[in-house]
């Protein structure tokens, strides 16, 4: 058994575009244990978001395993728990519904688990206040700035009370200093809830505040 919340083993993707194989990935070995936040840093093109789907089981890898607390996502025939209780993924682009306000994109992923109206309704309120977003609960996104839509799509990431937050340049969009702001409100939430996060950034500042940094060069990790 495996000490570690997450490790890949030899972990290889190549996607098949005609008749050529494009390799992405070429042999990573990570292992994140419980409580850590890591950033992955690495150039356009480097396979980052490629890394972190298949770390979330939204990507298969070609060879290769991902283990999650010591058994292989793949392996088991509740990937699609895995997805949608095990992991919070935060995307680059924040992917709200424009036609729910704040609250219903959050709770949505709570109804989903089929937890009661009610209930997901107060823990969706209780999880837009930890994000800052006390008195944004009706608005619709587009009457949200981005920083705050940001805000509300890791909002709707941590409701079920992932074990792993996986965050795909959530402040790619944003000017710096709103950058700045959410990542260490996404910061604070994991530390206090004694989460784990891994987070691809390009800001190398922001890098600097995780426990640790995985450098991806062309598919493999550096140093
Ligand atoms: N679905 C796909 N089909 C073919 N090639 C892909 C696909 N997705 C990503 N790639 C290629 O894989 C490489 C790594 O992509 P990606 O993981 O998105 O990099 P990063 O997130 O580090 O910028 C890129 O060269 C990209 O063109
Ligand atoms: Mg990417």
């Amino acid at each position: 058994m495996s000490d570690f919340l997450i490790s890949t083993s030899n972990l290889h993707k190549s996607y098949q575009l005609a008749k050529e194989s494009i390799p992405v990935l070429n042999g990573i070995n990570i292992e994140v244990t419980q409580g850590e936040i890591v950033a992955i840093v690495g150039s356009s093109g480097a396979g980052k978001s490629t890394l972190l789907h298949i770390l979330g089981g939204l990507d298969v890898p070609t060879e290769g395993s991902v283990l999650f607390r010591g058994k292989d996502i793949f392996d088991k025939n509740d990937l699609e728990q895995y997805r949608s209780r095990t992991i919070g993924f935060v995307f680059q682009f924040h992917h709200l519904m424009s036609e729910f306000t704040a609250m219903e994109n959050v709770m949505m992923p709570a109804l989903i688990k089929r937890v009661p109206q009610k209930q997901s309704r107060e823990e969706a309120k209780q999880i837009l206040r930890d994000v800052g977003l006390a008195n944004r609960l009706n608005h619709m996104p587009s009457q949200l700035s981005g920083g705050e839509q940001q805000r509300v799509a890791i909002a709707r990431a941590l409701i079920n009370e992932p074990d792993l937050i996986l965050a795909d340049e959530p402040t790619g969009n944003l000017d710096s200093h709103t950058g700045e702001g959410v990542f260490q409100m996404l910061e604070d939430i994991v530390r206090k809830k004694n989460k784990t996060m891994i987070i691809v950034t390009h800001n190398e500042k922001l890098s600097e505040r995780a426990d640790r940094i995985i450098r991806l060069i062309d598919g493999m990790v550096w140093g």
